[in-house]
């Protein structure tokens, strides 16, 4: 079973490459891909950088160059529900982007024709993600991830997301590889921890607390890939 596991930046995937030791470097169109072995799991590593374009194109190379069969993100996220504090987890039910509109045209926010507003994470992911936080006694929200190319540091613009979308946490990627995955068929997860407020606070709260919140969402898909290892 061969599993790609991706953040979107270096901060994000390095405790992975840690953990997993041993890794072979590929270049491949701009980017670095980082093989490894886990178990029984052939696993393909990379951060995309930032943001749905360079994630998009990941992830699609994850599948469609390397054979990725799943594929777990995991990264950090701004909080949209109150309930969730810096350094808490939470793995997306569904995901939408809450900056396309072509509202204009008589569509709902976050839809383009022949698309969905929606794309649903795997089920069977999501069962294994809540197994390990039950093991581990660790809370993990579920719920709704908006996907935007801005960075939000403005409460304005959080309750519009959340009042449109019914968003429980926001980021710059998680949207783009769910609509690629869903195209290709390929089983998916994203999980996130919480780095910010996307308040007024939020670049400040960002940079502070991104290495310790990318860590916390690395050791639990580790946690995971033990889980798929069987
Ligand atoms: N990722 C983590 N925090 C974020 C924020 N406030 N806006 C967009 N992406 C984020």
């Amino acid at each position: 079973m061969k599993i790609a596991i991706m953040g979107a930046m270096v901060e994000e995937i390095t405790p992975l490459l840690e953990r997993v030791g041993e890794y072979r470097e590929i270049a491949y169109g701009g980017n670095r891909y980082y093989e490894a072995k886990y178990g029984s799991l052939d696993l393909i590593i990379a951060y995309s950088k930032i943001g749905k374009v360079f994630s998009a194109l990941t992830a699609t190379t994850m599948i469609e160059k390397f054979g990725a069969q799943k594929l777990l993100f995991s990264g950090v996220a701004g909080a949209i529900n109150p309930a969730l504090k810096i350094g808490d987890l939470i793995v997306a039910t569904k995901l939408c982007q809450h900056d396309l509109d072509i509202t204009a045209f008589g569509h709902p926010y976050g839809f383009v024709p022949e698309g969905k507003v929606f794309v649903e994470s795997d089920r069977a992911l999501l069962s294994i993600a809540k197994e390990v936080a039950d093991e581990l006694s660790t809370t993990l929200y579920e719920g709704v991830i908006a996907t935007g190319d801005q960075f939000i540091a403005d409460e304005e613009r959080k309750e519009w997301i959340a009042d449109t979308f019914g968003a429980d946490a926001l980021e710059m990627e998680g949207a783009s590889v769910a609509v690629v995955c869903d195209a290709l068929g390929v089983p998916f997860l994203v999980l996130r921890a919480i780095s910010d407020a996307a308040d007024m606070d939020a670049g400040f709260d960002f940079d502070t607390f991104l290495e310790s919140s990318a860590k916390e969402s690395a050791d639990f898909i580790m946690k995971m890939l033990d889980k798929l290892n069987g």
